[in-house]
């Protein structure tokens, strides 16, 4: 079995190796994107391996078919990067539907503390021997109301989070569950009660935008604003008018609608062209990691181990519990 894993980085090569191997599976890592400039790297493989920032369209579909290549293996729980209704029928897709969803939910609740308690200023000023606390007061998450949108995998365990620190939670989710120990709310009452907002929904057509500038006018002033699903669930220059406008108190973005030429490289030494997120990153309330939430050893283990099962079985079985279509 060869495959052609596309986006390959560093620190999950040697997971991949490991399982791999055992798999019985042969990877050629290209650290470029799947494109349709770069598709012809696939010539020769069974599968293709891709993430977040991989382009995989209609065009790229088409091409990958008439290369032979027999299936698209996504090692992350997201698919809105993949044309999956020309897929279907045509070209089997799989994805990891959870590998830890305490990653996520984890590095959501790091950020919100540092931005808060203004952790990410200290830490510069320390270093400085500047221990004076001007400009860092923060406020306490007890007693706060979180409004958390999507009550799946990551919206639970960040629920459980947000009860540990004494928070009253509203929920918006189109599929409410009566296990999940929040108030769920149509989501305008959400964002007009929520002292901190974060969302953990999937990418879709109808949660594209979903705080858009009309959304914003609704919320409470100064409310926290903390975005690790997908960035175009946010309107960016919407988000950043809403700051200048001292509507908005903070935001935490560790995804932005347009990272997918930036995130994930190192651009320190270019210009950056997209003004909306130079103008974002200088904010003194913003604070933005690079798609990291999921970045932690169990997550890349756990996705190493069950790409490589999915691949397996697909080769050998034909079938897969984790095939999208
Ligand atoms: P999940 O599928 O377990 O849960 C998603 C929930 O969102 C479901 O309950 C669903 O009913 C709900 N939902 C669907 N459409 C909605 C809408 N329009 N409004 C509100 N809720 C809606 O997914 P999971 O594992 O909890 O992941 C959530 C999202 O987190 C993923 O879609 C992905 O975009 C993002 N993610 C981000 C990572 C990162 O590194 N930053 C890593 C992994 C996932």
């Amino acid at each position: 079995m060869n495959i052609a894993f596309f986006d390959a980085k560093d620190y999950e090569i040697p997971y991949f190796e490991q399982y791999g191997e055992g798999a019985g599976i042969n990877i050629r890592y290209f650290k470029t994107n799947l494109s349709k400039e770069t598709v012809e790297l696939a010539r020769g493989t069974d599968y293709v391996c891709v993430f977040v920032n991989d382009r995989v369209g209609a065009d790229v579909i088409d091409a990958l078919e008439s290369l032979g290549v027999r299936g698209i293996a996504l090692r992350c729980a997201g698919y809105n990067n993949v044309d999956l209704e020309r897929a279907r029928g045509r070209i089997a897709v799989v994805h990891v539907p959870a590998y830890s969803p305490y990653a996520v939910a984890e590095h959501t609740m790091a950020m919100l503390l540092t931005s808060i308690r203004r952790l990410h200023k200290a830490y510069n000023r320390t270093r400085d021997f500047n221990f004076s606390l001007n400009g860092l007061v923060g406020f306490d998450l007890h007693g706060k109301t979180v409004g958390v949108i999507g009550t799946g995998k990551i919206g639970r365990v960040f629920i459980d989070i947000c009860k540990g620190f004494g928070m009253h939670v509203l929920a918006y989710d189109p599929y409410p569950s009566k296990e999940v120990q929040a108030e769920y709310l149509p989501l305008a009452e959400l964002y007009a009660r929520s002292d901190i907002i974060s969302f953990h929904c999937p990418l879709t057509a109808q949660s594209y935008h979903m705080l858009d500038k009309a959304a914003i006018d609704q919320l409470k002033k100064g409310v926290v604003i903390v975005n690790t699903s997908r960035g175009a669930l946010v309107d960016a220059g919407a988000l950043l008018e809403g700051i200048k406008e001292r509507k908005i108190g903070a935001a935490c973005l560790d995804v932005y609608e347009e990272e997918t030429d930036l995130f994930f490289e190192d651009n320190s030494g270019h210009i950056l062209d997209d003004d909306t997120l130079a103008r974002l990153i200088s904010m003194p309330n913003v604070l933005v990691s690079s798609h990291q939430a999921f970045l932690t050893e169990e997550a890349l283990s756990n996705i190493a181990r069950i790409t490589t099962q999915n691949i397996k079985d697909l080769h050998e079985k034909g079938e897969c519990a984790n095939r999208l279509v």
